[in-house]
């Protein structure tokens, strides 16, 4: 089967960054990202490609060689559907907030609504890829859709799990660790391993049937987060003790069985699949009454919850007990360094917390737009956006953030921070002069020389 047309619904965190790989790497393949959203489809064709709706190292330098070449950015998402021989599916897939399911189940209504689409509009064989991060056996409800069109059309459906992590999401692309491809048809499956063949070695590429697919992605998302979780749980007992968390984490991954990587005890993780992925595979396995296994995974999930929460009343109890009028300034909001996307990061939760108890909020980050931190906050719905824009305010510049600052917290590891003069920071603070550092980042010795009250996570 000869792809030469790629079409991509849903330009996103997974798909702009995606497609734009494979353009470089298939010259020959047409590949066109298209979006409901005419708003971020304008900022993909913006010329000026630091405007990008996306900030990804090396992103920018892809599109620009790409674009306009064989890579195109459309709302015009019928068109793209009926020219292309393969069409990925690369929409966002939240956690229900409503109805059956809700808080636990992904939502799959923009899934479920691209589906209908492809169903609608395609006259040819297609080849439909789900990229997006699903709950098990979601392929089987897409084929339905897909099969009940009528129209004649042979549909294959295949399950692509993105295994990327933003902020090196180019890396990730270019050198994955592996490529997983589950499917039924044979030729479906070697026409997309034939797309990753440009670049990716045939034997890092995985072929499985769907349903491996699937759950494999949430069980990498769900073992990974779990190493966060096992090293934020024993970060708590290591500040109760005498022991450090970095020279704990040090020992056991050099364990060559546990390994050194996603063992930074850190202020609870944050983006858009840990949590979301956990969730889904709790509600799947309680679906099934496999109490046992919903409760052993939802642990991870409870334990980042408290991870947040106890960083927060430990910088309250720290400042004599009350925060209220007092200036907290944030470094960092994105849920890590180098990316400006701040689903489900810990500052969200940390800012919300501190707010009711009163605090004014000063946040600076290198990538976020001011917009998006109210948003974020809005969007919890707990005080009114009046009291959110009165109690926080946003900085493009850390030291006007940190100015006659009570205390400053650590969001993010933003690899600017390490770099400022702490020296000139602590000059312009009140005192005793706070620093919480929720990414055990800055070093303490050189920290307490310069006069601050320093505390870390597991120290
Ligand atoms: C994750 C998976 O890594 C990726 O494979 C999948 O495709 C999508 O979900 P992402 O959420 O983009 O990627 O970033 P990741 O690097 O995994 O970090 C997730 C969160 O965990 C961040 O908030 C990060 O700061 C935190 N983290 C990570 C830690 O607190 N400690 C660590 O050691 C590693
Ligand atoms: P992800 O991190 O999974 O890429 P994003 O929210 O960044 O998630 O991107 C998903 C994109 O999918 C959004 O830009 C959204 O507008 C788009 N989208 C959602 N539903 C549809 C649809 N039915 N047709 C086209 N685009 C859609």
């Amino acid at each position: 089967m000869k792809i030469t047309k790629i079409c991509c619904i849903g330009a996103g965190y997974v798909g702009g960054p995606t497609m734009a790989v494979i353009a470089k790497k298939n010259p020959n393949i047409q590949v066109t990202i298209v979006d409901i959203n005419q708003e971020r489809i304008d900022a993909w064709n913006t010329e000026d490609l630091s405007k990008l709706p996306i900030y990804e190292p090396g992103l920018a330098e892809i599109v620009g060689e790409t674009r306009n070449k064989n890579l195109f950015f459309s709302t015009d998402i019928n068109k793209a559907i009926d020219e292309s021989e393969m069409i990925f599916i690369s929409v966002n897939t939240p956690t229900k907030t409503y109805g059956k399911g809700k808080g636990m189940a992904a939502d799959l209504k923009y899934v479920e609504l691209c589906a209908r689409n492809i169903a609608d509009v395609a006259k040819t064989d297609k080849i439909v890829v789900e990229k997006s991060t699903l709950p098990v056996r979601t392929a089987e409800a897409i084929k339905s859709i897909l099969h009940n069109t009528g129209n004649n059309v042979k549909f294959s459906i295949l399950s692509n799990p993105e295994f990327l992590a933003e902020g090196t999401a180019i890396k990730d692309l270019l050198a994955p660790d592996r490529v997983l491809i589950g499917g039924e048809s044979k030729d479906a499956i070697e026409a997309l391993a034939n797309i990753y063949g440009s670049w990716v070695p045939q034997e890092q590429i995985l072929r499985t049937n769907v349903w491996s697919s699937e759950l494999s992605k949430l069980t990498a998302n769900a073992f990974l987060a779990q190493r966060i979780s096992s090293i934020n749980a024993i970060s708590e007992l290591c500040e109760h003790t005498e022991a450090n968390v970095n020279e704990v984490a040090r020992a056991i991954g050099m364990d060559s069985r546990i390994g050194p990587k996603f063992l930074n005890a850190s202020i609870g993780f944050g983006g858009s699949c840990f949590q979301k992925d956990i969730l889904n595979l709790v509600y799947i396995a309680r679906s099934y009454g496999l109490n046992e296994v919903a409760d052993y995974w939802e642990q991870v999930i409870v334990l980042n919850d408290h991870q947040k929460r106890r960083f927060s009343d430990k910088l309250i109890s720290t400042l004599y007990n009350t925060v209220s009028g007092k200036k907290i300034a944030l470094l960092g909001w994105a849920f890590k360094k180098d990316t400006n996307d701040t689903r489900e990061s810990a500052a969200i939760y940390v800012t919300d917390h501190l707010l009711s108890e009163q605090a004014n909020i000063a946040v600076y980050d290198p990538k976020v737009p001011s917009s998006k931190v109210y948003d974020d906050l809005n969007y919890l719905q707990t005080r009114t956006e009046e009291e959110n824009n009165s109690l926080v305010e946003t900085f493009d510049n850390p030291y006007d953030a940190i100015n006659d600052a009570h205390a400053i917290a650590i969001m993010t590891e933003w690899d600017e921070f390490k770099t400022y003069d702490w020296t000139k920071i602590f000059d312009i603070m009140k005192k005793p002069a706070f620093i919480f550092d929720g990414r055990n980042i800055l070093n303490k010795e050189e920290m307490s020389q310069i006069g601050f009250e320093y505390s870390s996570i597991g120290k």
